[in-house]
């Protein structure tokens, strides 16, 4: 199979590179909407780029019919959003959190969650992850004005909540306890409990 993007429709590309671009880690973000609403919608265009200072970065694509998404309006207007890791024990609310909600409407309530105060940003975090990352937007980068249009988020995180119970006995993350969710090709999702040691050379 050959693919020319530049003649192919838009879906089958889209679903291309998300069933090869895998495991994609999941951003789980709150905003606040001008009027106030706290957003929560989960991204898996997704990573961390760096650590001094800490920087990490997502994207809200355009919808389908081209318009943006809340989360991004919500950054545009205020430019601060938490991002709180998506766990196993989370996963089924994580999902539901991508329900297409009007913009006053938040996906707090749908998914029966609550919220914890930042200390350093607006957005609270989601009180049941054990990880919030308070992070204030340094650049939005647009590419493209088309259905599934990437909006590049790049933040830097300011505030990192970390629960005792993820750690392990040097204070560092203990993957086994913290047991975040990936997202993989179509409806998949991964674990990452099958992990192997490799040292560096
Ligand atoms: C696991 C998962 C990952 C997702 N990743 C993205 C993504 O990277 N970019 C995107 O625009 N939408 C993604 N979505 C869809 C959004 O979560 C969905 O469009 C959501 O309604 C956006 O919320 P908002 O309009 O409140 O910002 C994903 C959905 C799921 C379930």
């Amino acid at each position: 199979m050959l693919i020319d993007v530049s003649a192919a429709n838009v879906i089958d590309v889209y679903h291309m590179l998300t069933g090869v671009v895998t495991p994609r880690p999941i951003a789980w973000v709150t905003t606040l909407s001008p009027a106030g609403v706290v957003n929560l919608a989960p991204f898996s265009f997704f990573n961390a780029f760096g650590a001094n200072p800490p920087v990490v970065a997502f994207s809200p694509s355009l919808r389908r019919d081209g318009t943006k998404k809340d989360t991004l309006i919500n950054l545009e207007a205020r430019g601060e959003f938490v991002l709180n890791a998506a766990t196993a024990a989370l996963a089924e609310k994580v999902n539901l959190s991508s329900a297409e909600l009007p913009s006053d409407e938040s996906e707090i309530d749908l998914t029966g969650l609550t919220t914890a105060p930042s200390l350093k940003v607006a957005p609270p975090r989601v009180a049941e992850s054990p990880v919030g990352m308070e992070c204030r937007v340094r650049q939005i980068i647009p590419c493209g004005t088309g259905p599934i249009a990437a909006n590049i988020v790049i933040g830097e995180i300011l505030v990192m909540h970390v629960a005792d119970e993820v750690l392990d006995d040097k204070k560092r993350i203990d993957p086994r306890k913290l047991r975040t969710v990936a997202r993989v090709g179509g409806d998949y999702w991964c674990h990452t409990s099958d992990l192997f040691e490799l040292k560096r050379p």
